[in-house]
Parts: C-alpha cells; sequence; structure tokens
C-alpha cells in the first residue's frame, strides 16, 4: 500500500475547529495523503475558520440554504458526497461530532464500503432528543465506524456499553489542541463595540445560545432571565455573538435588541472568540464546544440545558447544569455574580478534555491501524504528559 488517502468531512463551525489541528496534523505525515471535503452545512461561519487555520478544501459541495431541514442537509450531503466518494475514493473517511454532516458522511463512506473513522466519539446524553438531533446522529456514526477517537475513558465506556469495543482510542479531544494554535494569535483588540467594554470594572458574561431544542419556550426564558441579570445588576455587561440561524437571530433580537449593556454582535472569528472566554466573568451557554473550551480557560460556565453529555467539567465543579428555566438561571447567575466564594468554587482552570496531542494520537492511530506503525498510541488520560 502506498499513502493512506485520508478524507476528512465536515461541514459546520464546530466541526471545522476540532478538525482543523487534525487536518495540519494529517498533512505533517509522510505515510497520508489528506483531503479535505466540505458539505458547507454552514456557509460564513465555517469560512471563517477555514481560513484562520489556512486549510483549503479540495471538494465543496456548497449546500447551505436559508431555512434548510434535516432533511434537505442529509440528502444534499447524500447526493453531493456519493459522487465525491466515487472520484476521489480514499481508504479512509474521517467525519467528527454529530451533525446532520456527521451521519451523512459516514453513511455516504457506508454507500461507498469505505471505512469511517470518528472523531470525539463516544459522547452521550442518554436522551435521544436532547441534543436534538445530535445524540441519535453520533450513534448511528458509532453503528458505522471502525475506528472511534474517544476525547476520554468514560466516552469510551459509553461506547463499550453499546457493544463497540474494537478501533476505540482514547484521545483528547482537538479542541484542546485547537485553542494552542488561537489563544496566542489575539491581536488585543475585537475590532467592534465590545473594545468599548471596561473589562476591569464590568462583569462581562459570554453567553451563546442555538441548540434546536432551546428553539421556542426554553430561548425565551433563557433571554428573559439574561435581560432581567442585566437590569439587577448595573455591574454587568453581556456579550452575545449571535449564530446566524434565522431563529436564533430573531429570537435574540426580539428579546435583547437594544437593552442596554447587551452586545448583540455578529459571530466571532474563533481566536476572538477564545479571548472574550478568557476575558469573560462568566459564560451562559448551550454550546458543546464552550463547555470544553471555558473549564480549560478557567472560566465558570452556566449550561443553558437540561442534560449534557460532557459531565467531566461537571464532576470537576466549573460547570453546573442550569437547565432552560428563567428563574433556575436566573438564581445560578446571580449566585456567581454575588458570592465570592461560590465563583472561586467554580473558576478553576480544568482540563478533562485533552492535552493538546490529540490530532497526533488520532493520526498515531490511523497508521497504527494501517500498519504503518508499529506502536498502538498510549491513552489520554487527564494529567498524564506524553
Ligand atoms: C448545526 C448543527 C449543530 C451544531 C451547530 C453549530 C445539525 C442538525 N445541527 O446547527 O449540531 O451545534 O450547527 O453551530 O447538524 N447559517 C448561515 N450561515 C452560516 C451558518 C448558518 O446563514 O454560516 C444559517 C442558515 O440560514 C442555516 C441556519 O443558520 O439554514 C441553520 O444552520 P444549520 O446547520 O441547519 O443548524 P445549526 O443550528 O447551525
Ligand atoms: N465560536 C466561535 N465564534 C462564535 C461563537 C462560537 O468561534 O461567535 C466557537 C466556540 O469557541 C467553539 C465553537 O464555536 O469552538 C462552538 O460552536 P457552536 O456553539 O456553534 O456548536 P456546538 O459546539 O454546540 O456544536
Amino acid at each position: 500500500m502506498g499513502r493512506i488517502k485520508v478524507m476528512s468531512i465536515f461541514g459546520t463551525r464546530p466541526e471545522a475547529i476540532k478538525m482543523a489541528p487534525l487536518l495540519l496534523e494529517l498533512s505533517r505525515r509522510d505515510e497520508i495523503e489528506s483531503i479535505c471535503c466540505l458539505t458547507a452545512q454552514h456557509r460564513e461561519m465555517l469560512d471563517g475558520v477555514m481560513h484562520l487555520f489556512d486549510i483549503k478544501a479540495q471538494y465543496d459541495l456548497n449546500i447551505m440554504e436559508p431555512g434548510q431541514t434535516l432533511a434537505t442537509i442529509t440528502t444534499k450531503a447524500l447526493n453531493g458526497l456519493g459522487a465525491v466518494l466515487e472520484t476521489a475514493v480514499p481508504d479512509l473517511v474521517l467525519v467528527h461530532g454529530d451533525t446532520t454532516t456527521t451521519f451523512a458522511g459516514a453513511l455516504s463512506a457506508f454507500y461507498n464500503r469505505i471505512p469511517v473513522g470518528h472523531v470525539e466519539a463516544g459522547l452521550r446524553s442518554g436522551d435521544l432528543y436532547s441534543p436534538y438531533p445530535e445524540e441519535l446522529n453520533r450513534k448511528l456514526t458509532s453503528q458505522i465506524a471502525a475506528l472511534h477517537f474517544a476525547p476520554t475513558a468514560r466516552n469510551a465506556d459509553n461506547l463499550r456499553r453499546e457493544g463497540i469495543t474494537d478501533g476505540v482510542f482514547v484521545t483528547g479531544n482537538t479542541v484542546i489542541d485547537a485553542m494552542a494554535y488561537t489563544v496566542p494569535r489575539f491581536s488585543g483588540t475585537f475590532g467592534s463595540e465590545i473594545d468599548q467594554i471596561d473589562w476591569g470594572r464590568r462583569k462581562v458574561v459570554a453567553l451563546t445560545c442555538h441548540r434546536r431544542e432551546n428553539y421556542g419556550e426554553p430561548m425565551t426564558q433563557i433571554f428573559t432571565a439574561v435581560k432581567t441579570l442585566v437590569e439587577r445588576h448595573s455591574d454587568v455587561e453581556v456579550v452575545y455573538p449571535v449564530h446566524l440561524s434565522p431563529a436564533v437571530q430573531g429570537a435574540a433580537r426580539s428579546i435583547l435588541g437594544g437593552v442596554d449593556r447587551i452586545h448583540l454582535i455578529h459571530p466571532l472569528d474563533t481566536v476572538q472568540m477564545h479571548a472574550l472566554l478568557s476575558r469573560c466573568h462568566l459564560v451562559l451557554t448551550d454550546s458543546g464546544g464552550i463547555q470544553e473550551e471555558a473549564p480549560a480557560l478557567g472560566k465558570p460556565v452556566l449550561v443553558l440545558r437540561r442534560e449534557t453529555e460532557r459531565p467531566e467539567a461537571c464532576d470537576a465543579g466549573t460547570v453546573r447544569l442550569a437547565g432552560v428555566s428563567g428563574p433556575d438561571i436566573l438564581e445560578l447567575a446571580e449566585e456567581l455574580l454575588t458570592d465570592q466564594n461560590a465563583y472561586q468554587a467554580m473558576a478553576q482552570a480544568v482540563n478533562p478534555y485533552g492535552d493538546g496531542t490529540a490530532s497526533r494520537r488520532i493520526a498515531d492511530a490511523i497508521l497504527w491501524h494501517f500498519g504503518k506503525q508499529s506502536e498502538k498510541p498510549a491513552d489520554f488520560s487527564p494529567g498524564s504528559d506524553r
């Protein structure tokens, strides 16, 4: 066998952020030909990440459309990917996480009898409808994949409980590798209205909220709690880079638009987002990736969801599940804003999700699987150095 042809398929912002360091690593390996195929389920939010990490895609299906449904994303991705896989014929397809692109990418590879490696495998909330549709996407992807790159030992245990024992590697999460790239690159300014904030005197709350299961009443509850928080605490300022989804834009603007000390801004590039997370006082989010990033930066996180598939930082004490009821969110946020002890107990830097070498471990695992390397990579465990 010559060089191993590895095709990475992804399409949304978080997949791109977490696949970028792996693509850079794969391109450094002589034994691997790395190919990138975008579904472009997202467009602007994806392109920003590609630009930031200076990664070029060989294939781009450009499927995004306003008001896309789960069915249209799936069918457009499946149709486009079929043709790409027939042309490129990779030895391995890599998909990431739990989006519709993830599942469509894995299914397309299966239809073409190409083995799949699943990056960020084994996360489970235990509730098929929350996060929706992500919990099903990742479970179905696990059924298809031959290689499972689980960020933590707990994620690997989830797979074992489902009878998946072969091809499981504990690697850490590539998001920690991505942060090693982004954090040193901050220029010191955001280039927007938030540069006017007096970061020393204000308590800045970084907010993100975009999940489909939070559309409607949960978002109304969340945004109303945030508005009340700002009205009650004159030292609080909220920075919310609003996801480009029209459903989210509409809800955010109707409740939080024009409110003093609430900044609804365009999505930040990832260097700026990580700078916001490291400068802010507190994080309110329903994002998956931010639950992994903020603890590494020593920031308390209140998760605006009923469940999480990322319990490691909850156990470490830096993340708490706040739920989606306005009064509950308000109470927890106020406690952290007014009780120094409660705040300090949560504001510790913890890193259960990786040591910055996940991409290296994944590349090594691929080489080992294809018989190009004799040594199997050691599993990641928090606190261990490689
Ligand atoms: C998707 C993923 C979700 C992930 C999120 C990350 C699915 C079902 N959902 O959700 O798991 O957490 O991405 O952000 O795969 N839009 C733009 N420009 C962009 C991106 C989005 O205009 O660059 C708008 C489009 O109108 C699009 C809408 O946002 O139709 C929703 O995008 P979509 O990918 O369907 O859902 P997300 O909520 O982003
Ligand atoms: N992010 C970003 N700019 C923003 C908001 C988020 O770069 O304005 C990054 C964030 O730091 C994290 C990722 O996007 O790495 C999370 O993406 P998102 O919340 O959209 O999806 P999820 O992780 O919930 O799937």
